[in-house]
């Protein structure tokens, strides 16, 4: 098992390009980083092998299909999975493996689909595919400041919403309840225990554990989600466009797909009209799978394995700890905080995602904008905006219903419009995240830029474009 000075040691060398280049990485959240290992590894495997279209019968398809069948089953180890419960889907990221539960999910008038206010919109996306079959789509609030959601608030959720289908007729059809294990926005973890609640009124889950398995383990063995979507770059940083989606069994041969596909079918004629899909998880993978990158996910699992994911857990948690300490020690020459902290102020049941806006001497938000070219200039590499969490940003911000109900029938051209009439002090937070690669000068060297920039200073209004992707 790998110890603190042993990531120092692999932060010179596998990640040694970010000291060699001067990058200070804040943003793990939006993507983990390779280690040089990996991508040798990549070369050395295409570069003595050929490995061929898996969908052919030939000896480079039979190397490729033998490859996908190992890292379906590493991935299965990951999670301590069973394969007679779980299945592997290869995806091109979590926003894939979410589309895929949500185009073919059995929604119907009777079967509420529930999320917590707090997630990612490839996530909040899913009302969509639930609207168009008379589904309505029920937000569970967070609290604040924790930006955490109460048992009690899930349960009652669910329950109502379950109630609500059932009316009218003899029983409810399932309902799907999906939410970040862990939120991108502020970190928090959400209850694993809220999957046993969900099943227990009838619904299916779905969870996001794009960022909490950055850093944590996942036992599918204990906990029996529904669904689970993840993106491996997140995880390893390499290779990027490839994700999975891991379904119990039974929860997948529930979904019903809206079309086939090259890949996904057993026979299909052209004239008769007719197709017969494949009875395994290729049913769900369109086309040809992204097999010369695939195989790079055992690699990275490997690499993860013999670090200790506890190992990066632990190191993750004591350095956001610093960090979280160094936020509220950080005081204008009046002793004003320099910074407003979005989710909770230490390290119990959260990860290494932090949230915040800069504050002036006169207690009003830094524009996010200004911190995102102020950080730039020495190359820190943070995330600025609402971060695809437009729940989270609202909750936040205090806008209420009314208020974005309203906004939508407004003209609105532009992003700067929206927020004009919304009256937000900021067009959005300042999101700070950490990972495997990380080291305490990179904490040290943030709250020296944000004490040198910001303390004792009004920075100048922004008029900087506002480039917001959510
Ligand atoms: C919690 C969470 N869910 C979903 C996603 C979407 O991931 P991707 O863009 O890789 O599909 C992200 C990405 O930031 C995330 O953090």
């Amino acid at each position: 098992m790998f110890d603190q000075r042993t990531l120092t040691h692999l932060r010179a060398t596998e990640y040694g390009y970010l000291d060699e280049n001067h990058h200070v990485y804040l943003d793990y959240a939006g993507a983990g980083l390779p280690a040089r290992f990996q991508l040798a590894m990549q070369a050395e495997r295409i570069t003595s092998g050929c490995y061929g279209n898996p969908h052919s019968e030939n000896p480079t398809s039979t190397a490729t299909e033998e490859l996908l069948v190992r890292t379906r089953r590493a991935v299965l180890r990951f999670f301590n999975a069973d394969p007679e419960q779980y299945a592997v889907i290869f995806t091109p990221n979590a926003t894939g493996a979410m589309r895929l539960v949500g185009e073919a999910y059995p929604f119907d008038p009777r079967s509420p689909l529930v999320l917590t206010t707090d997630n990612h919109n490839s996530v909040n996306g899913l009302r969509e595919y639930a609207k168009a079959q008379g589904t309505g789509t029920v937000y569970i609030p967070l609290d604040t400041p924790g930006l955490r959601v109460s048992d009690q608030a899930v349960h009652t959720a669910l329950a109502q919403a379950a109630r609500n289908g059932r009316a009218g007729t003899e029983r409810a059809a399932r309902g799907l309840f999906a939410y970040p294990a862990q939120s991108n926005f502020s970190g928090v973890w959400h209850p694993l225990e809220w999957i046993d609640t969900a099943h227990s009124l009838g619904y299916d889950v779905l969870l996001d554990a794009a960022a909490y398995v950055t850093t944590n383990r996942l036992d599918l063995a204990v906990l029996q989600p529904d669904f689970v979507a993840v993106s491996w770059y997140k995880v390893f940083g390499y290779p990027t466009g490839v994700g999975c989606l891991i379904a119990r069994r039974p929860a997948l041969a529930r979904l019903r797909r809206p079309w086939f596909a090259g890949g996904t079918i057993q026979m299909a004629s052209a004239q008769g009209q007719w197709h017969r899909m494949t009875d395994d998880e290729s049913a769900f993978e369109d086309g040809t799978l992204n097999f010369l990158s695939i195989p790079d996910v055992e690699v990275g699992l490997d690499w993860i394995r013999g670090i200790g994911i506890d190992t990066v857990h632990d190191h993750v948690t004591a350095l956001t700890g610093r960090l979280l300490t160094g936020l509220a020690e950080l005081r204008h020459g009046s002793g004003a905080p320099m910074v407003r902290l979005y989710g909770p102020a230490d390290t119990e049941r959260r990860g290494g995602t932090v949230a915040m806006n800069f504050l002036d001497p006169q207690g009003r938000i830094v524009d996010e904008r200004v911190v995102a070219r102020d950080a730039a200039a020495r190359t820190i590499s943070l995330r600025t905006g609402c971060f695809c969490n437009p729940g989270a940003g609202e909750t936040v911000f205090g806008l209420g219903h009314s208020v974005l109900r309203r906004a939508a029938h407004d003209r609105l051209d532009t992003v700067d419009d929206y927020l004009a009439d919304l009256e937000l002090p900021s067009g959005g937070a300042v999101r700070v995240s950490l990972g495997l690669a990380s080291h305490l000068d990179d904490v040290e060297t943030f709250l020296e830029f944000a004490a040198e920039t910001y303390r004792d200073r009004i920075p100048e209004a922004a008029t900087l474009p506002r480039r917001l992707r959510c």
